[in-house]
């Protein structure tokens, strides 16, 4: 079941947001809402996981800032018009995107909350309440299916910069998907394909950032950082996306005019596994090499113990750590 932002919930946070009890009547004078209509929603946080105390006869406080997303603050500084949706709680919001009909409008769609989020390889996508950045793309290419192999790392170079215009340097892609700071993985990317005739085909772009997450989570398996971990500090999401889907559009427009090989130098300086020994998973296969690079397809390069350099189109990567 998905569930749009709520305007009461985001009005109850943003008085929260100061630290001090508040008591259910006063907010509901305040806000214009009855003071039942404030405990829904305090149960409704609560719910959703957020920290809140509360001293009778005071009232209620936020035990920590939570800045919720704001689709109008967004929209209002993206470069292009495009459809924005913003939900409270999704499923994925890659699957909202697998019901509806295809149009050739740019859609994107961001979620406080996703139940379940999906990762590659039939993984879980961890995505709390309000901690972390949780988008997809509808993007209608021109091209035929065939021509989008680069699309995952022209998407993760996006990603990288955007970061980097909030302060953090030493974010690196990690081939296919990933986004990883000091080999931690802080964000990735999950692509759905799908294809009309005539050449046109619709592609999901699916995001996930590591952004305020600091708690050690048992449900990720993979070693993990998030933006407030490496900066020591809580970062407003709405700035980080409207970033990312401006940087997204701009490479995006460039892949779909240029192909892939424009980007093969900025993904060399961005990335992670360069000249490292790594083992590649592909299906049941384990493949050991050193990555020498990747070629105009976006295909990595893995020199063998044999000497011979091949050339993969899919796989897991993780460096070897003894190597
Ligand atoms: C991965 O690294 O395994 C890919 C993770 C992709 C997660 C994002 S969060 C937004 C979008 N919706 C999903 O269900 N998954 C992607």
């Amino acid at each position: 079941m998905s569930k749009k932002l709520n305007t009461n919930l985001s009005s109850v946070v943003a008085l929260l947001n100061d630290g001090d009890y508040h008591d259910g009547t006063t907010m509901g004078d305040q806000l214009g809402i009855t003071r039942s209509g404030v405990w829904k929603v305090i149960k409704k946080l609560e719910n959703y996981g957020v920290k809140l105390d509360s001293i009778k006869g005071k009232g209620y406080a936020m035990l920590e800032p939570l800045i919720l997303l704001d689709p109008k603050k967004i929209k209002k500084q993206l470069y292009a018009n495009i459809d924005l949706v913003c939900f409270e709680s999704v499923s994925s919001t890659n699957d909202y995107f697998a019901i509806k009909p295809f149009s050739r409008a740019i859609k994107v769609c961001l979620a406080e909350q996703q139940t379940e989020g999906k990762g590659r390889m039939g993984r879980k996508w961890h995505s709390p309440f309000a901690q972390n950045i949780y988008l997809s793309c509808l993007y209608p290419f021109q091209k035929d299916i065939s021509e989008l192999a680069g699309l995952s790392l022209v998407t993760s170079l996006a990603i990288v910069d955007a970061i980097n215009q909030h302060g953090v340097s030493g974010a690196k892609v990690k081939w296919p998907n990933d986004i990883v700071y000091d080999n931690k993985k802080l964000s990735g990317t999950l692509i759905e394909v799908a294809a009309e005739a005539h050449g046109i085909s619709y592609a999901t772009i699916g995001i996930g950032i590591n952004v305020n997450m600091v708690e050690d989570k048992k449900e990720i398996s993979q070693s993990w950082t998030s933006l407030r971990k490496i900066l020591n500090q809580y970062i407003d999401r709405n700035e980080l996306c409207i970033s990312l889907i401006n940087n997204l559009l701009t490479y995006l427009q460039r892949f779909e005019a240029k192909g892939f090989e424009v980007f093969v130098n900025e993904w060399m300086q961005k990335d992670s596994l360069m000249k490292r020994a790594i083992a590649l998973k592909v299906g049941n296969q384990t493949i050991e090499g050193k990555v020498v690079g990747i070629n105009e397809q976006g295909h990595l390069l893995l020199k063998l113990k044999d000497g011979s350099t091949r050339a993969f189109s899919s796989g897991d990567t993780s460096i070897i750590k003894d190597a």
